[in-house]
């Protein structure tokens, strides 16, 4: 059986993972963006995103022709079988969710099936509130199209939970696949097109309807982004017990099977394109239908005040923060990759300006995106050992395996060998003996367990 050909619609993260993925399987893909400059670099091989083993993997698929990029709707769905919709959801201002350019595309998708006369599916991939496939994405497509959804095409919402830095892990990996469909033929076509692509490594397919789906990725969200923030108030809870450390808390009650060893690491809070607007946008949502959801609440109350933490540390040493050189390892959301989008970084970086510190910043990979951002506020290092040279204050931020290779020897070129371990990478008893250490969690005066 020859694989059948796809189109995908939003070229981010998501998108580009979901292509370039289908793509080196042998599928024909074809990706549709907006941005014409994105277009051009992913059509030379050039991912435009840093996403571990994405470049390595783009490049055949778009020498052999099996992946090619366009901004013409019309041709990318005359060429295809299938098309997903992976084109952002950002949060509007007051917290809800932005649909324009689902909107869009949708409409795009409507223009170009009219002339179609093949049967074609559309896959809502993009993370939308409950009823947003069948309430906005089936009418723009119906009116656009003049055709008729479950009857000249068809329709699923199958939502993604591909990590940013592990996405083309997760996904020829995933825990499960979601299907939402608006009728059978819909699901069966969907279900066979992940048949086909996973072959004898079939993760369990979910069928449902596509509010259920819809809802199944912001309650996943909302869960891993509650356990964070969970975690981290024990953490501060930690930090005022003597004796008390998170890691050893975390990881005894990360064994209770109830309970699950991941998203139990305390940290600075969680940043990132997905968690932060996914539960505004879900308290939002909550609101409008009359529902309290105080546990989003404070998942969100704690998060912001979470990068705060590693300043009030730093001025409970330094007592004065101005003029002070504070050095700060890491400034991505997360370790291997680029994104500084809600990165706990820029927060907490702009608030040690307002304290009048002087921050020096080292990523290693994320610093020409913080430029951009930050621009001359901020001195930008070109290593972690030239960023902690002469500081008074060293945060870690973000835990690259870059930072982990550190000993506590490599701080004392600080002028003031203070360091704030805010990812916990660091091993205190060791750290204790040559610097000034604190870190999120641990107890004023840890001990080792024998003592
Ligand atoms: C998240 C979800 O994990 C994916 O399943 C989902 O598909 C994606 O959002 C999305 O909605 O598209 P992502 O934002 O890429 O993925 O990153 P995570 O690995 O989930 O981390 C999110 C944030 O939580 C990071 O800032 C990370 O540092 C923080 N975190 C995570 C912690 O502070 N502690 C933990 O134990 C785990």
């Amino acid at each position: 059986m020859s694989s059948p050909s796809i189109s995908v619609c939003g070229l981010g993260y998501v998108g580009l993972s979901t292509a370039v993925c289908f793509a080196s399987r042998g599928f024909k893909v074809i990706g549709v963006d907006v941005d014409e400059q994105k277009v051009k670099l992913i059509n030379s091989g050039q991912p435009l995103i840093y996403e571990p083993s994405l470049r390595e993997l783009l490049a055949e698929p778009i020498e052999k022709g099996l992946l090619s990029c366009t901004l013409d709707y019309k041709h990318a769905i005359s060429e295809s079988r299938t098309t997903f919709i992976t084109v952002g959801t950002p949060a509007g201002s007051d917290g809800s969710i932005d649909l324009r350019n689902v909107e869009d595309s949708s409409r795009q998708i409507g223009r170009a099936l009219r002339d179609q006369r093949e049967w074609h599916l559309v896959v809502v991939r993009s993370t939308v509130t409950p009823g947003t496939t069948s309430q906005l994405v089936k009418p723009i497509i119906e009116t656009t199209s003049g055709k008729k959804c479950g009857v000249d095409w068809g329709l699923c919402m199958n939502p993604e939970f591909l990590r940013e830095g592990s996405a083309v892990k997760d996904t020829f990996k995933p825990d499960r696949i979601v299907i939402g469909e608006h009728d059978r033929t819909s699901g069966d076509r969907l279900e066979n097109l992940y048949r086909q692509f996973y072959g004898e490594q079939q993760p369990p397919i979910l069928r449902m309807s596509p509010v259920n789906a819809e809802f199944v990725k912001y309650a996943n969200n909302a869960f891993l982004a509650m356990k964070v923030s969970y975690i981290n108030m024990i953490a501060n809870l930690c930090q005022k017990i003597s004796g008390a450390d998170i890691l050893q808390v975390a990881k005894a009650i990360g064994l209770d099977k109830r309970i699950g060893p991941l998203f139990l690491e305390a940290g600075l809070g969680y940043g990132g394109s997905c968690f932060p607007k996914d539960l505004k946008a879900l308290l939002d949502f909550a609101k409008k239908k009359g529902i309290d959801a105080p546990l989003i609440e404070s998942t969100i109350r704690i998060n912001e005040s979470q990068p705060l933490k590693a300043l009030e540390m730093a001025e409970q040493i330094l007592v004065d923060l101005e003029d002070k050189r504070i050095a700060v390892l890491g400034l991505a959301f997360k370790p291997n990759t680029d994104d500084l989008r809600e990165a706990v970084s820029i927060r907490l970086i702009n608030a040690l300006l307002e304290k009048r510190a002087k921050v020096v910043a080292y990523d290693p990979i994320a610093t020409d995106n913080a430029r951009r951002i930050l621009g001359d506020k901020v001195l930008f290092a070109s290593s972690a050992l030239d960023c902690i040279d002469g500081a008074d204050s060293c945060i870690v931020v973000t835990e690259w395996d870059e930072f982990r290779k550190l000993r506590p020897e490599d701080f004392e070129r600080m002028r003031n060998p203070v360091v704030i371990d805010g990812r916990r990478i660091f091993d205190p008893q060791e750290f204790k003996r040559v610097v000034r250490f604190e870190a999120i969690g641990l107890g004023a005066t840890s001990m080792s367990p024998s003592e």
